[in-house]
């Protein structure tokens, strides 16, 4: 593994090139993924066959919107190794997300893949503010899931100091954080929290520790939650974004600079929106489905690849790639109540609003005769929990239900809880809905 031994200041050409730049290294590349994908993988040959279209046809980036999409439908038709553009010899690794049904989706990296995603996720942590002085605390699950492996080789392509810690035993990553020193960590945002608040367990002060960054990724988390997250702990929280089927963390980051959604690696990724429901191309700005093309993956090229997330599209900031807004939840979390969209991170930003609770939450759908039901499990804040008895869990309870109805539109009823009480995931991403309504 070659370092970089890169600095916050060190900015990659492509980093500081313009747009025209940019979009004609886009265009060089989609050619040639198009291509590639068309000429050893049948089953995008053939689903371009049968939409009439062929590679050479691409003159201009737009003209991506003639070709095919792809969804998980197609990885799972495949599986394990139907989508692999390359001899089985010449793939160095999988990963595989478990997803929620069937079988999981396998993705595969030749040694040039692995190499450009620890670019990537090098120039992900520079961005995020992270430079070869730094000790990483790496708490994403290591294995088959990509952000274990995917922080760690970033880490060390920076030439930071990586503790490969994974995800869990959360009393080992606070000692970990005394022993070490580390001063990033990467986590999911909800499991920060938990680590934060086995710290105030122990009696110690999460905001007095060594760490000052961390990237946050792997779940939907709102700004609310980045404040308390930063509060808490007394860091800088930046937003990291990637999904297995594209690479794996490190598609997208923020800046820390800005903290004003993840820019898009767009050297690598081309990024679209869509009307979910008709398939039709948005204008920048419009909200809709985050598709994706990958541009220079040569072991699993994926060609307009649904990935479900809706979020749209901004002009760059700290960057000239395009940023994505935060993501405000995916297609298939968003809940139907008594008729109303209720999308997770709405009620979490209600939620938040609230000086007492915390991030950790979980709604809970139920039918009672014909009437759907929700309800709403928040824990009080770990530093608070002492001091917030049931009679004032209640009150919480029912001021929070009144902003659910009056901002979201739907009666919940509100659970305050104990810290604790709310479930935590081993693989450190928040189960946020528990649906169980007969299908
Ligand atoms: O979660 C990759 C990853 C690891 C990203 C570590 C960031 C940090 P999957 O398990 O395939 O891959 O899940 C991908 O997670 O389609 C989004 O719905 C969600 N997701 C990932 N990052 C974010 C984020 C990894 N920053 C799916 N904000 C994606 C919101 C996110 N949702």
């Amino acid at each position: 593994m070659s370092k970089q031994n890169l600095s916050a200041g060190d900015l990659e050409p492509i980093e500081k090139a313009s747009l025209d730049e940019l979009r004609a290294l886009q265009l060089q590349r989609m050619k040639w993924s198009l291509q590639h994908a068309y000429d050893n993988v049948s089953h995008y040959r053939k689903k371009c066959e049968a939409a009439g279209v062929h590679p050479s046809e691409l003159k201009q980036l737009s003209d991506i919107a003639r070709f095919p999409f792809s969804t998980k439908l197609d990885l799972r038709d495949t599986y394990p190794y139907g989508m692999f553009a390359v001899p089985m010899r010449d793939v160095v690794r999988v990963h595989a997300s478990s997803g929620t049904t069937g079988k999981p989706i396998v993705v595969g990296y030749t040694a040039n893949d692995i190499a450009m995603w620890s670019r990537l996720m090098a120039r992900s942590m520079r961005g995020a503010g992270c430079t070869a002085d730094d000790i990483i605390l790496n708490s994403y699950g290591y294995g088959l899931f990509t952000g274990g492996l995917g922080a760690h080789y970033g880490g060390e392509c920076l030439g930071a100091t990586v503790i490969p810690m994974s995800g869990g035993q959360t009393e080992k990553q606070v000692q970990l954080i005394q022993d070490f020193k580390p001063t990033v960590i990467m986590s999911t945002p909800s499991y920060v929290l938990t680590i934060a608040d086995e710290m105030i367990k122990q009696g110690l002060d999460p905001s007095k520790s060594s760490l000052r960054v961390g990237l946050f990724g792997a779940e939907p988390w709102t700004n609310e939650m980045r404040r308390e997250i930063e509060e808490r702990l007394g860091i800088d929280a930046v937003d990291i974004y990637g999904l297995s089927e594209v690479m794996g963390p490190g598609v997208a980051c923020e800046c820390v600079a800005t903290k004003d959604g993840p820019h898009i690696w767009e050297d690598h990724f081309y990024p679209e929106i869509i009307n979910p429901e008709t398939g039709e191309v948005l204008p920048d700005g419009e909200v809709g489905e985050l598709v994706f093309t990958s541009l220079s993956k040569e072991a699993f090229p994926i060609i307009r690849y649904r990935t479900r997330d809706l979020t749209r599209l901004l002009p760059g900031t700290a960057r000239p790639m395009r940023r994505m807004e935060k993501i405000t939840g995916r297609s298939d979390d968003m809940l139907i109540i008594r008729g109303v969209n209720v999308f997770p991170t709405q009620i979490e930003e209600i939620l938040l609003k609230n000086p007492n609770l915390c991030a950790q939450y979980q709604l809970q759908v139920s039918r009672e005769g014909h009437l759907d039901q929700l309800d709403v499990y928040v824990e009080v804040r770990a530093d608070l929990s002492d001091s917030i008895g049931e009679m004032k869990r209640r009150e919480i309870g029912a001021e929070v239900k009144h902003h659910i109805k009056a901002l979201v539109g739907v009666t919940a009823d509100v659970h305050v809880v104990e810290t604790d009480k709310v479930e935590r995931t081993l693989v450190g991403k928040a189960r946020r809905v528990i649906d169980r309504r007969p299908k």
